[in-house]
């Protein structure tokens, strides 16, 4: 017998409307459950393997937390403690890793190094942030919208800044939930042209004109993991792509302000509009655990409807 394929979550357009709104409804219902201190674990004896090459805080705590609380285990693998560091073709370690462990989670550099990881594996991998998407991101976005305003389609979202891998997943997620994301980038760091989806993004030169109306507005670092190197240049590029109060009046009076984080206030974000009372900026944080914890469910378990 031939075992089906595993399903992965590398990017935002990996999955469908339906599969979406199935763990919307259940990032609900797991984090009801955990607000009112009700043991929840459909994942006991299951085991999460984490794999970190880069930083990270909310991504690293968010998962290892939400696997402990789905009754699970997590194993964090930092690159440099690994054989990794040492050369291991990321194909032998997807076919070691995958034969121990029951999903996988990585935060990693180009694209390819995850989808070559997803095609030597057993078990489901998902997508930790790449140069390219950051989907668990949208995903806890996409929530906490909703939680907040209702549904997002039919809205509008200002993206102010770099067209960094945030952006892009924002670009994955307009088409299957129907909203429209205004882009705002300085020259020289415009969208690659084919992440350009005529029907639901458009692009603004003026940040002003972006933020006009709009019903979210969003930013994030100016520069991204592994482009440090491109810092100071980036910091005269981006200075009039900053998210300010000035831009969040050009907003629709009940937009909300958001940010993956970490933040640097003063740079891409205004201290008075990331601590504003526009922003749901700790909210979006805390959704990334409740999120994934459905994500994990159904990657794990498949589809479990309310119970
Ligand atoms: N937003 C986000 O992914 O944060 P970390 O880099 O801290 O994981
Ligand atoms: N765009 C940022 C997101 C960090 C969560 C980065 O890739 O560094």
């Amino acid at each position: 017998m031939v075992a089906s394929p595993p399903r992965h979550f590398l990017q935002f357009s990996d999955f469908s409307r339906d599969e979406f709104d199935h763990l919307f409804e259940r990032t609900r219902w797991i984090k009801s459950r955990f607000k009112n201190y009700e043991l929840y674990q459909p994942l006991r004896d299951r085991t999460l393997a984490m794999v970190f090459e880069k930083a990270s805080t909310r991504t690293r705590v968010s998962f290892e937390a939400g696997m402990n609380q789905l009754g699970g285990i997590a194993i964090n693998l930092n690159r440099g403690d690994t054989q990794l560091s040492r050369g291991e073709p990321i194909e032998d370690v997807a076919r070691v890793v995958s034969r121990m462990v029951d999903v996988v989670m990585i935060r990693t550099f180009e694209q390819s190094i995850i989808e070559r990881f997803a095609a030597h594996s057993r078990v489901p991998v998902i997508n930790g942030l790449t140069n390219a998407y950051h989907p668990c991101q949208i995903l806890a976005d996409l929530y906490t919208y909703v939680e907040h305003r209702g549904s997002i389609s039919g809205r509008t979202v200002a993206w102010i800044g770099d067209a960094n891998n945030v952006c892009a997943t924002w670009l994955q997620a307009a088409p299957i939930f129907g909203f429209t994301v205004r882009v705002s980038t300085p020259p020289g760091y415009r969208l690659p042209a084919g992440l350009l989806d005529a029907r639901h993004c458009m692009y603004c030169d003026d940040p002003a004109a972006a933020c006009e109306g709009a019903d979210l507005v969003t930013t994030d670092v100016w520069t991204s993991m592994g482009f440090e190197a491109e810092n100071e240049e980036r910091k005269r590029a981006f200075e009039d792509w900053r998210v300010d109060a000035d831009l969040m009046r050009r907003a629709h009076r009940d937009a909300l302000f958001m940010h993956c984080l970490p933040a640097h206030r003063g740079e891409e974000v205004a201290a008075d509009v990331i601590d504003g009372p526009q922003s749901v900026v700790w909210d979006e944080a805390e959704n990334r655990l409740h999120a994934q914890k459905a994500l994990l469910e159904y990657l794990v378990c498949g589809r479990i409807d309310a119970s």
